[in-house]
């Protein structure tokens, strides 16, 4: 995956590209580049490494450019980090940015070197800087429509030729912004890197077509008609996806959850009558005729998944299947199936290719996803947004305790769609959540105490984390964010499963962490991993007279009904491993082989 961006207007194009391009650094990092237009060509500057570098080296050209230029962070997919591979590619007079994968590239390569046409990268990108610069004559609009005529696969594409007095942009399932500025239009993968220029923007739907002037934009739809250009404002501001004053995004959005959480259950929620509004394009009556829900979904968001498992056999009596999306297989989607497709990118390849295959099989669909007009709510029927705001720090966080509070709405609808719960257990269950904001603030303010645990485990060579029922998806998360940001092998297990074969693990050596907020069992399990010298970290319950006696040091966390401690014990887990990570010294908000948004399959 990547970032794009461009800039038409009357200012030096490149310290605006590379501005927006460190916004965008979350989406790959490994190489980058800009190509702008200066005395009439095209120069271009690309390299390995971080913009930052890069962009010292532009500086020290003496910062060429005028009115227009593009601009490309990468995350390598064909052919490695390097300089040759980094984007923008060139053909003559053309350059291209491109995040995406040209399914057909090799095809196309073969025939373009038949032509005469001579590759200097391995990437599947170049094909279309060489088939843009065979068709360009006078027209790059033309040349670029003629072009994606051959191309197969997912494209974000800016185009600039250095006879060309406009742009030209493109999209097919991959994501890509316009921003309308004074004199001046900007491109980007998404809105936060325009933030800063502009809060008008555009966004350009699958198979559209553009020409970017300075002063204006044409836009063609997938059918190749003219199309009215239509102006979003954007309303929160450009504060809200810089860092804020925390030391990285990470820290700052795990205490943004209070906030996230509001947002999420705003205006959707009448404790009074225990109703849930959610517009899920289904009639009640369609609602009581399901026989299942499957859920598809990666990662973090697949951990949401598997809690709505649980939540929804027993708030609305309805049996879920759960599957990481790389490995769906259809056998469950039957027409009264409802398919759920959680993703807080609404971009993840194998997310949104698992929902296309389920898709076949008839049914209802929806999407859980933070971001308006991702292309996952292109596929779906209904789509309920967890209105986070932008996530910038590549460990999904506020968006995952947002998912969780979605899906409780969620189950809380269906069930009583479904007279499986009463209005009475509906509107208590309501009442209790909208209290979830001030618990999860309570679990902020002990971010001391978990910051010297974290720290005196931090040189730890393997972490476990353990729990039941609710708390068993959330030990998983507990274990990815330790892996992802801090770089420890950690293991997240349902406690009752330690005696089958991880007990073997446990040594003196090995902190565990157990969940143990809902329900005596897992008191079974710290005592297992205790005889064997681990010592255990417990997140209990304020006032629990019991886990004193087996646990080894306590988190103390505001008691509430079982499924809302999932997202109290998710905000400790969270601050666990991001103050062990800091205490590394690791780059947190990027971590090393990572990006925010996976579009490859
Ligand atoms: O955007 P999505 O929710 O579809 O992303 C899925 C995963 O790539 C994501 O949750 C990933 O596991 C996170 N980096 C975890 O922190």
């Amino acid at each position: 995956m990547c970032g794009i961006v461009a800039y038409i207007g009357d200012q030096r194009p490149g310290p605006i590209l590379f501005d927006t391009l460190k916004r965008l650094e979350y989406r790959g990092y490994d190489s980058a580049g800009v190509a702008v237009k200066s005395d009439g060509n095209i120069e271009v500057l690309k390299s390995a490494g971080r913009i930052a570098d890069l962009e010292k080296i532009y500086q020290m050209r003496g910062s060429p450019g005028e009115s227009m230029g593009i601009g490309h962070t990468r995350w390598a997919t064909h052919g490695r980090p390097s300089d040759i591979n980094a984007h923008p590619h060139t053909s003559g007079e053309i350059a291209i940015v491109h995040n995406g994968i040209i399914e057909n590239y090799l095809e196309l390569r073969d025939h373009l070197t038949e032509m005469g046409y001579q590759f200097s990268s391995e990437t599947d990108s170049e094909v279309l800087a060489h088939l843009i610069h065979f068709y360009y004559k006078k027209d790059l609009l033309e040349a670029t429509i003629k072009a994606l005529e051959h191309v197969e696969g997912s494209y974000a594409l800016a185009v600039l030729a250095a006879s060309s007095p406009y742009l030209v942009c493109a999209r097919k399932d991959s994501p890509l912004v316009l921003g309308q500025g004074k004199s001046a239009f900007y491109l980007a993968s998404d809105v936060p890197a325009l933030l800063p220029y502009t809060r008008d923007v555009i966004r350009m739907k699958d198979g559209e077509i553009a020409r970017v002037y300075a002063d204006r934009v044409e836009m063609l739809d997938a059918g190749g008609m003219p199309r009215a250009v239509e102006i979003e404002r954007i309303t929160w501001d450009a504060d809200a996806a810089e860092k804020g004053g925390y030391t990285h995004f990470m820290l700052k959005e795990i205490h943004e959850q209070p906030r996230a959480i509001r947002e999420t259950i705003a205006g959707r929620i009448s404790e009074i009558d225990g109703e849930v509004r959610l517009d899920l394009g289904m009639s009640d009556e369609e609602i009581r005729g399901l026989e299942r829900v499957s859920i598809i979904a990666c990662g973090t968001s697949y951990h949401a998944g598997m809690l709505a498992k649980n939540l929804f056999a027993r708030a609305a009596g309805l049996p879920v299947d759960v599957e990481v999306a790389s490995e769906f297989i259809n056998l469950q989607i039957r027409p009264r199936t409802l398919l759920l497709g959680i993703t807080q990118s609404g971009e993840t390849a194998d997310t949104l290719l698992a929902l296309k295959k389920a898709k076949t099989c008839g049914g209802r669909s929806l999407a859980i996803t933070n971001v308006v007009g991702s292309t996952v709510t292109g596929l779906v029927d209904g789509t309920i947004y967890t209105r986070c705001g932008p996530e910038i720090g590549v460990a999904a966080t506020k968006t995952f305790t947002s998912q969780l509070v979605a899906i409780i709405l969620l189950a809380i609808k269906l069930g009583r769609a479904r007279e499986h719960l009463t209005p009475d257990q509906a509107r208590k269950m309501l009442i209790e959540l909208t209290k979830l904001p001030g618990l999860v603030q309570r679990v902020l303010e002990k971010r001391e105490e978990i910051r010297k645990i974290a720290e005196s485990y931090a040189h730890a060579g393997c972490y476990f984390f353990i729990g039941r029922d609710y708390l068993y998806p959330i030990s998983l998360e507990g274990a990815l964010k330790m892996k992802e940001i801090a770089y420890i092998p950690s293991e997240g297990y349902a406690g009752g499963e330690l005696k089958h074969g991880p007990l073997a693990l446990i040594t003196e050596k090995t902190p565990v962490v157990a969940l143990a907020t809902c329900g005596r069992k897992i008191q079974s399990n710290i005592k297992e991993v205790r005889a064997r010298g681990a010592d255990v970290v417990a997140l209990a319950t304020e006032g629990d007279p019991d886990i004193a006696k087996v646990a080894s040091r306590i988190i103390e966390l505001p008691g509430t009904r079982p499924i809302y401690s999932a997202v109290l014990c998710t905000v400790a887990v969270q601050l666990l491993a991001y103050y062990t990570a800091n205490k590394l010294g690791l780059p947190i908000d990027k971590p090393r082989n990572l990006a925010k948004c996976v579009t490859v399959e």
